[in-house]
């Protein structure tokens, strides 16, 4: 009789049943050879060699020898869960995206916070930004909106982004500091490179080091342009607003923590989760309108250093993020997802933001090293719940088994197995044809060169409190560098934002005030020991 064809595993879909599953009741090799004994290796009697014949001792420690994949080269300690989305119908006007735009509309995720700088097995309460990448599952496609939980970014132009991770990381010498940003090269790019200075600011507020994941707000940071049904577009911001409220660590808890439990968060994420008690976030677009100009009240929305204060365009509910499950394995779930700012559906497009055009590169092409080949979107935590049907073949780590011979187009060939034929744009992701023209130059607009405005209203916006808690950040941070010239520089930048901070952390870092500054009136750490009570930490 004709054989079956082998079962395969299907693209796309919930997990075949017997995958990731152990099966049967022995301990079998990979082969499903049933052993009598994993504990004792092979050998010339008891005493004897051990010989090179035992094939069960050779395939456990080479299986062992390549458990480990390359963590990746950002955001490499992170945290996940997995949850529903639910659309509360409020964004129809502005987008065609089915899981936006239908009211109740319910949408499987997956979500991943992580610290930036710090390695896979760094503590978790250090003061870095938090990554907040949220994978929908949606039944056009996999969206991923891959944020952070401060609204604006180190860099314009992602051309600088292997310059600031390098000054971020620790030093290549010494590999110290491990997750901090208290080192003199992140602060000597950081005062050479003034348009940081805004993201520097979130960074050492209290946003720096939030309590909980719970307590965590996320940005999709760039400006996105949605499509509505008719064809209509908007300009808008995401923002993740957590139910919980945003809370903060102070510095001395963020310490303790990290020597205590340095899986402070990951244990908070996953012990909340347990109890019943799911995390909550409601997503919220702010809508500017579309414009050639791509600006909104004189902000230039392609400029990834500067929000839209809510004032001007508040933010605007549109669904309710809820996790409700941990992963059951972390290699497979948390280690091996693939986040991608180009997973887009009908209705959601990027905008010209050079930092975004870069990313749109740096994910899939760092992915191909990190999960080896080409072919990690069929790992299931990766995969769609929509129907793939793709003319992608073989490669590394290929597992499906494809039938038919015409993985091209246009074929004769293919018959009902083969692949669907081009995708009519009715109902496919279509461009905004949008005009594109210029001279070829390596140069910013000019609006990008305003580097202080914004930090100053920040600084403005804070409470007594938080200033004081600011303040106390640089003035300990960069009491750490070894470098006079750098900490002088940096408060020098400090001085164009503020130049009462710039005085008041000169004063707590024993150096004079930058020329043109107010002396201050009293020194930072009795400023906190008034309002706290204790000491503070310099
Ligand atoms: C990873 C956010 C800018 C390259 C990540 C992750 C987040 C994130 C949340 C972790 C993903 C995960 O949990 O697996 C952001 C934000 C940015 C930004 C909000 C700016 C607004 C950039 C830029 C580049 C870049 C400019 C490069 C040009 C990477 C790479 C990874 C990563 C290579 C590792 C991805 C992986 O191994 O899977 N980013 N990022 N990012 N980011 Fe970014």
């Amino acid at each position: 009789a004709a054989m079956e064809p082998a079962a395969t595993t299907p693209l796309t879909g919930a997990l075949a049943p017997e995958q990731g599953l152990q099966t049967g009741e022995y301990l079998t090799t990979a082969q499903g050879l049933r052993l009598s004994d994993t504990d004792h290796s092979l050998k010339a009697g008891p005493r004897g060699p051990s010989l090179l014949e035992d094939f069960h001792l050779r395939e456990k420690i080479t299986h062992f020898d390549h458990e480990r994949i390359p963590e990746r080269v950002v955001h490499a300690r992170g945290a996940a869960a997995h949850g529903v989305f639910r659309a509360y119908g409020s964004a129809a006007s502005v987008t065609k995206a089915r899981f936006l735009a239908e009211e109740g509309k319910e949408t499987p995720v997956f979500v991943r916070f992580s610290t930036v700088l710090g390695s896979r097995g760094s503590a978790d309460t250090v003061r870095d930004t938090r990554g907040f990448a949220v994978k929908f599952y949606t039944d056009q496609g996999n969206v991923d909106l891959v944020g952070n939980n401060i609204p604006v970014f180190f860099i314009q132009d992602g051309i600088k982004f292997p310059d600031i991770i390098h000054a971020g990381k620790p030093h290549p010498d010494r590999e110290i500091p491990q997750a901090q940003s208290a080192h003199d090269t992140f602060w000597d790019f950081v005062s050479l490179h003034t348009e940081a200075t805004h993201h520097v600011f979130w960074n050492m507020s209290d946003r720096g080091i939030p309590r909980s994941y719970r307590t965590m707000e996320g940005f999709g940071v760039h400006t996105f342009r949605l499509v509505d049904a008719d064809g209509g577009t908007h300009l808008v911001k995401f923002h993740w607003k957590p139910v919980a409220g945003v809370h903060s660590l102070v510095w001395e808890e963020a310490q303790i923590a990290a020597g205590v439990d340095p899986d402070f968060h990951r244990r908070d994420l996953a012990d909340a989760i347990d109890a019943g008690a799911f995390l909550e976030y409601e997503l919220g677009i702010q809508v500017m309108p579309d414009s050639a100009e791509e600006t909104f009240e004189g902000i230039d929305l392609l400029d990834p250093t500067k929000i839209v204060p809510e004032e001007l365009a508040p933010v605007q509910p549109i669904g309710l993020l809820t996790l409700n499950r941990n992963p059951d394995n972390y290699h497979a779930e948390v280690e091996q997802v693939a986040f991608h700012t180009g997973h887009l559906v009908p209705g959601i497009e990027v905008t010209n933001d050079p930092l975004m055009q870069a990313r749109l590169f740096s994910y899939l092409d760092t992915q191909l090293t990190r999960l080896g080949g080409p072919n990690f979107p069929q790992l299931p935590i990766n995969r769609p719940h929509a129907p793939v049907n793709d003319n992608l073949r073989d490669g590394m780590h290929q597992t499906a088994v494809h039938r038919g011979i015409a993985p091209y187009l246009p074929n004769s060939l293919a018959g009902a197995e083969g692949p669907a034929p081009a995708s009519a744009p009715e109902g496919g992701f279509v461009h905004v044809p949008r005009l594109v023209e210029g001279a070829k130059v390596r140069a910013n607009p000019v609006s990008f060169d305003d580097h202080f405005s914004q930090p100053a209203m920040f600084y403005a916006s804070l409470s007594e409190v938080e200033r004081i808690h600011l303040t106390e950040a640089f003035t300990f941070e960069l009491g750490k560098c070894y470098e006079q010239a750098i900490r002088e520089r940096m408060l020098g930048v400090l001085a164009n934002v503020d130049a009462g901070l710039a005085a008041r952390v000169a004063a707590g870092l024993g150096l004079p005030a930058p020329a043109g500054t107010p002396v201050p009136e009293v020194a930072v750490s009795a400023a906190l020991s008034q309002i706290t009570g204790v000491p503070g930490p310099i």
